[in-house]
């Protein structure tokens, strides 16, 4: 029998947080003794405390990860991929071709970000009824700006000026103009075209849809797509879904498959959606390209179903970090089960999860300028896994471990702490405690999750369904 204290070796791509969450789960691992080698983009304080190999790639390169998987070969039995560069750029191709090492995320040709144009039209062809109306702007296709800026605005004379309008290429989140948030007139639109236009991207211009978020994401051995349970991502920046989209700033999950604002049965809608695309790409039999996370998929649910917005290859950051935690089946059982082709189920404690981003200053645009200390100290919140252990994780993302033993914020989401519950309050309770004992200059958003919050969507998906 596998397991019983085998030794196994892992690699683990990390970019932020989202592979700290992924290591824990990995460690937590009661069949397996688990070797990390960790490929990352800084010193994370986190992967080089439990990495029996750390090498620091900050751009990700492809080439340089295979080569640190190449030289470590012989005590390595798979390995795992969060960000979506690399997959993008075909780091499992790359590392299957030349080191033989079975990688956990899809194929180059199945990661699905590198193009929503692509992405619009492959949900043409499985479910259009979950395609908001969309047109796409190529950049070949037009000889001046006048061109183009006619053929918008008769685009926009046809579906009206409530559009989102995104580039082709993946910009995380970041690129997304949407009208009434981003722009309320039409040059202001058209400002924000031409300005990813004019970086030489295709642009995609889609209706927009009106409704409440949420985030599905399963796992996939090629044959079968295990479904996690959905989670709320917070996008914008400041309280009160205010500012620019980021990243994320903090995440949800009910204590049960589906979030408050929705029912069982928009859920099963969504798996129905997800199961579509899956046959499309998986074909007749089955398709090990797809193994991994082949899809997380963005919804929004609206008066006429679930739309949606967005499709990624990856584990969404910060919603795998609410996932993690509570993961009941072995992590590293449920890896090999993706690479053998034998996953049918993961299984999830019914536990709320909440998960709270603490960011630098300049992030987000919170300040114009920070040049303060970015020195970072965890120990406070580290000393409150005393009171509430294994209810309170703590994620490092963009900081680093320097010579001086300090650690220190670099530029993007920095660190976060996870309160797990039996209720989304208790949960959110414990997420913002951890916040508070973040020593460092550090802000954070005060409202994921927060009672007012979640009725206000209740109220409305209330609204658009009547
Ligand atoms: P994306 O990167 O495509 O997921 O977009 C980022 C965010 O922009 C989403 O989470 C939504 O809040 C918003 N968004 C994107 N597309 C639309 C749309 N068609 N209608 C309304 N909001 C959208
Ligand atoms: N939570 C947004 C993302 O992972 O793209």
């Amino acid at each position: 029998m596998r397991g019983e204290g085998e030794k196994v070796g892992i690699v683990v791509i990390s970019y932020g947080s989202r592979a700290a969450a992924m290591i824990d789960a990995l460690c937590r691992s009661e069949d397996y003794d688990v070797r990390l080698y960790v490929a990352d983009k800084q010193r994370n304080p986190f992967n080089v405390a439990h990495a029996e190999k750390h090498v620091v790639i900050p751009d990700l390169d492809v080439g340089k990860i295979c080569d640190f998987v190449d030289a470590n070969k012989a005590g390595i039995d798979f390995g795992i991929c969060g960000p979506e560069k690399p997959i993008i750029a075909g780091v499992r191709d790359l590392i299957e071709r030349k080191t033989g090492v079975p990688m956990i995320c899809p194929t180059k040709q199945y990661a699905i970000e590198g193009s929503k144009v692509a992405q619009r039209y492959l949900i043409e062809k499985c479910c259009p009824e979950a395609n908001p109306g969309f047109n796409v702007f190529r950049c070949m296709d037009y000889k001046s700006v006048s061109a183009v800026k006619d053929a918008v605005w008769s685009f926009l004379d046809e579906i009206g000026n409530e559009v989102a309008v995104k580039p082709d290429k993946p910009t995380a989140g970041k690129g997304v103009g949407v009208w009434g948030d981003h722009f309320t007139s039409r040059e202001q639109l058209f400002d924000h075209f031409r300005s990813i236009f004019e970086s030489g991207s295709d642009v995609l211009i889609e209706e927009k849809v009106e409704g409440e978020e949420s985030s599905f994401q399963a796992f996939c051995d090629g044959k079968r797509i295990a479904a996690l349970p959905d989670t709320r991502d917070y996008k914008r920046a400041f309280d009160a879904d205010l500012g620019p989209n980021t990243g994320g700033m903090g995440s949800y999950v009910d204590n049960k498959d589906w979030l408050p604002f929705v029912n069982k049965r928009d859920r099963e809608g969504e798996e129905k959606l997800v199961q579509k695309l899956f046959n499309k790409l998986r074909g007749n039999g089955e398709n090990d390209g797809l193994r991994g996370i082949p899809f997380y998929v963005a919804f929004m649910h609206t008066c006429e179903g679930a739309k949606i917005l967005e499709i990624n290859s990856r584990p969404g950051d910060p919603e795998i970090m609410n996932i993690m935690p509570v993961l009941k089946s072995d992590f590293v059982d449920v890896c090999f089960r993706m690479i053998e082709g034998t996953l049918s189920q993961v299984e999830c404690a019914k536990k709320a999860t909440v998960v709270t981003y603490a960011v630098p200053m300049d992030y987000g645009g919170y300040r114009v300028k920070y040049s303060g200390d970015r020195r970072v100290d965890l120990s406070g919140v580290y000393a409150l896994k005393e009171e509430y252990g294994d209810n309170l994780r703590v994620y490092p993302g963009s900081m680093e471990v320097r010579e001086d033993g300090n650690t220190y914020a670099l530029d993007s989401r920095t660190v976060c702490t996870v309160g797990i519950g039996e209720s989304i309050d208790e949960a959110r309770e414990i997420s913002l405690e951890g916040t508070r004992a973040i020593d460092g200059a550090l802000w954070n958003r005060w409202d994921i999750a927060a009672a007012h919050y979640i009725e206000r969507s209740i109220r409305k998906m209330k609204e658009l369904r009547e």
